[in-house]
C-alpha cells in the first residue's frame, strides 16, 4: 500500500503519518523531516534549503524529488506514507512516474481538511521530538511525562523554526497556490478521500483506518 497525506501547515498530516505507520507498518517519508536534516549540512544547497524552509518558501522540485527517489530505491515491504509531498503537480506527476519504475502504484490519496484558523495555534503550540519525531502541542497533545518524550523517553524536545505567524502565511499561500490543486489531479484518479482535520486525533485515524482497510 502507498498513501498520500495532503493538507494545509498544520492540517495533522505528519500526526496521522505517524500513527499510521505504526499500525500498518509502512515508511513515512516527511520531505519536511528530509529537508530538515539536509539543511543541517554545511552546504551552499544545505543553506539555500535551510533558507526557503526558514522562509516558508516550497524547495525546488528537483530537490525534493532527489530525496524521495533514494528512498524508494531501499523499498519498504508493508509500503509507503508520502507526508507532505508531493506539493505541485511537478512533483504529483514524478511521484506517480518513480512508483511507476518501481512496479507499484498509490492505493490512496487523503486530504485532512482544516479551517485556517485554527492553524495559527496548532502551529505555534507544536514541539517534536527530534529522537523519534513524535509530534505534540502544548494544550491539545502535551506530553504526560514531565520534560520527557512519551515515546522514546528523549528529552530532545523542540519547537521548529518556521513554526511563526510571518513563515505561516508564506506557507498557506504556497500551499493554496501550488499544492491545493493537487485535489483535482487525485479526484480525477479516483483515489482521493477527505477527512475532516477538526475532529480529534484519534476519531480523524478510526476513519482512515477504515478508508485504508476497505
Ligand atoms: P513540513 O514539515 O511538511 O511542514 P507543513 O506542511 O507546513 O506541515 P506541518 O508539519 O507544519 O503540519 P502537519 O500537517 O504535519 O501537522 P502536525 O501533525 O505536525 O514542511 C516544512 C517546509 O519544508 C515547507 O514549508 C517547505 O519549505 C519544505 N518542504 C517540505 N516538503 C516539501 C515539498 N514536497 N516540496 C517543497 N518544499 C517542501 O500537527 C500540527 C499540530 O497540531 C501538532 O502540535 C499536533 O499535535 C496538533 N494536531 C494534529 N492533529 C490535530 C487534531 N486533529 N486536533 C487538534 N490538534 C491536532
Amino acid at each position: 500500500m502507498n498513501i498520500i497525506f495532503l493538507g494545509a501547515p498544520g492540517a495533522g498530516k505528519g500526526t496521522q503519518s505517524r500513527m499510521v505507520s505504526l499500525q500498518f507498518d509502512m515508511l513515512q517519508l516527511s520531505t519536511g523531516d528530509m529537508l530538515r536534516d539536509a539543511s543541517m549540512s554545511d552546504t551552499s544547497i544545505g543553506k539555500e534549503i535551510s533558507t526557503m524552509i526558514d522562509s516558508g518558501e516550497l524547495v525546488t522540485d528537483e530537490i525534493v524529488v532527489t530525496l524521495i527517489e533514494e528512498k524508494l530505491k531501499q523499498g519498504h515491504k508493508g509500503g509507503f506514507i508520502f507526508d507532505g509531498f508531493p506539493r505541485t503537480l511537478g512533483q504529483a506527476i514524478a511521484l506517480d512516474q518513480l512508483l511507476e519504475n518501481n512496479k507499484t502504484a498509490l492505493t490512496a490519496v487523503i486530504e485532512i481538511k482544516i479551517d485556517n484558523e485554527v492553524l495559527i495555534d496548532r502551529i505555534t503550540g507544536r514541539y517534536t521530538c527530534l529522537d523519534c519525531g513524535e509530534v505534540y502541542h502544548e494544550s491539545i497533545r502535551p506530553i504526560a511525562l514531565n520534560k520527557f518524550c512519551d515515546s522514546c523517553g528523549s528529552k530532545n524536545l523542540k519547537k521548529r523554526a518556521d513554526d511563526n505567524e510571518f513563515s505561516l502565511r508564506t506557507r498557506l499561500n504556497e500551499h493554496n497556490d501550488k499544492t491545493a490543486p493537487l485535489i483535482d489531479y487525485y479526484l480525477s484518479k479516483g483515489i482521493l478521500y477527505t477527512v475532516d482535520g477538526l475532529k480529534p486525533i484519534d476519531d480523524i485515524n478510526k476513519e482512515i483506518n477504515e478508508i485504508l482497510l476497505k
